[in-house]
């Protein structure tokens, strides 16, 4: 497949053999929420799943602790100060080192049967793009790639013959209910939002709110960055605009629903009415184990449902005024060429901000949008015009950031 998520549920039929030896796994982001979660699956399943490769940003201990654990061929830290540390912690134990950024896209290049790209922003696209490159079955949490360079991904997957498999809750429940053989049959996808920790709060205290509130996120334990996202509904903003490069559906027919109990994970809709959803506690290591085990499936530990005790499944429609990010994120995916590249290096940096209690929290959609606003709309043909996209973005943010007071 994949191809892409479309493609993949075509090929499903294929790969029904299961693997004789077990399926060696890259997880690059590996100390991340989402890498921990891979990892937790992969150690529950020893025989089935061995670890090829690991990557981190800065959190050394945490690496040298999954290295010396899982024994992956090969182990990366992002930053380059960390390096002695890792290289003394990991000497004699068989497993190769290295530094920087180019050697987390050589840990996606080398042999693996199976990568996980959940490395956070869009720091993530170039190992994934580096994994697609070499036609690999890729994992993608990361939905920062596909927002920033959708058309670039997309066109790589297809010539590379790579398979992407969704990892995000929603698309991985659109990937299991979406009929891609039937692809017109479809009347639209509905993407489920629990609203966030903010969904109630009087729209008047939401200038003060703090960095802590923000990432206690009501029902899923996350990294700060998505953490925030959801806060701000930004984060189903970027899912509107990867669910419109991973399913064969126009955008306008991806639609938005606050569904506060994150059971249902998404829904599609058939143009006879049927409404085909996916359901689950919200534990990430549900959608992880399916892509893991593709096209076949695996046990998760993740809670069950106990559709006895659950109560009522309740549904509203996105507050716009209160949330804007959702659309702002719309009328960037409306727009095209650069402006989701744009839009996302200026969320990036408008929440690094917010998390480091430069500015507050209701600065942050504003940034994005006024960062939008204020740069042309130019096509991206290639790694560079979107390398240029995203930094002429931040730049533009970060003077933005510095020009508005800090909270008191
Ligand atoms: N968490 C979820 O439940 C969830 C659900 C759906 C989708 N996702 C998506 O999955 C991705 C990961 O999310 P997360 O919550 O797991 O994030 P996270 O907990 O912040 O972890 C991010 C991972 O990426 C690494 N990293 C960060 N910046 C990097 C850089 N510049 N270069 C190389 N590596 C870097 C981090 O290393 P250090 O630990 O060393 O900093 C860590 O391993 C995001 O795109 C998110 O939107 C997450």
């Amino acid at each position: 497949m994949a191809m892409s998520a479309q493609a993949a549920q075509g090929r499903s039929h294929d790969r029904r053999m299961p693997l004789a030896r077990p399926k060696r796994i890259a997880v690059l982001g590996s100390t991340g929420s989402i890498g921990c979660s891979t990892l937790d699956l992969v150690a529950r399943n020893a025989e089935r799943f061995e670890i090829a490769a690991l990557t981190a940003h800065r959190n050394v201990k945490l690496l040298i602790e999954q290295a010396l654990r899982f024994r992956p061929a090969f182990a990366v830290i992002a930053d380059e100060s960390h390096y002695a540390e890792l290289k003394s912690a990991l000497a004699g134990s068989g497993v190769e080192v290295a530094a920087g950024m180019d050697a987390v896209a050589d840990a996606a290049r080398r042999p693996s049967d199976w990568v996980m790209a959940a490395i956070v922003g869009a720091a993530g696209l170039e190992p994934t793009l580096a994994a697609i490159e070499r036609g690999a079955v890729v994992g993608l949490a990361n939905k920062e790639t596909l927002v920033c360079a959708g058309d670039l991904v997309m066109a790589a997957i297809a010539r590379h013959g790579a398979t992407l498999l969704p990892v995000d809750s929603e698309h991985s429940a659109i990937f299991q209910v979406f009929d891609m053989e039937r692809a017109p049959a479809v009347a639209r996808i509905v993407l489920t939002a629990s609203g966030g920790p903010f969904r109630t709060i009087e729209p008047s205290q939401l200038h003060s709110v703090t960095p802590a509130q923000a990432v206690a996120h009501p029902n899923w334990t996350m990294g700060a960055k998505i953490s925030v996202d959801s806060a701000t509904m930004m984060n189903k903003g970027l899912e509107v605009i990867e669910a419109s490069y991973l399913f064969p559906v126009e955008k306008e027919r991806i639609e938005v629903v606050i569904h506060p109990q994150s059971v249902i994970h998404s829904m599609v809709e058939y143009v006879d009415g049927s409404v085909l959803a996916q359901l689950g506690t919200p534990d990430m290591r549900t959608p992880i184990a399916v892509a893991l085990a593709w096209p076949e499936r695996m046990a998760a530990p993740s809670k069950r449902l106990d559709f006895a005790t659950l109560g009522a499944l309740t549904f509203e429609a996105p507050d716009f005024g209160r949330f804007p990010a959702l659309r702002v994120a719309r009328e960037a995916l409306q727009s095209g060429a650069n402006a989701p590249t744009i839009l996302n290096a200026a969320n990036e940096v408008a929440v690094g901000a917010f998390l480091e209690g430069h500015i507050r929290f209701l600065d942050i959609v504003r940034v994005v949008e006024e960062t939008l606003g204020s740069m042309a709309r130019a096509p991206l043909l290639s790694l560079s015009d979107v390398r240029a996209a995203d930094a002429a973005a931040r730049e533009n943010a970060r003077r933005r950031l510095a020009a508005l007071p800090r909270p008191a």
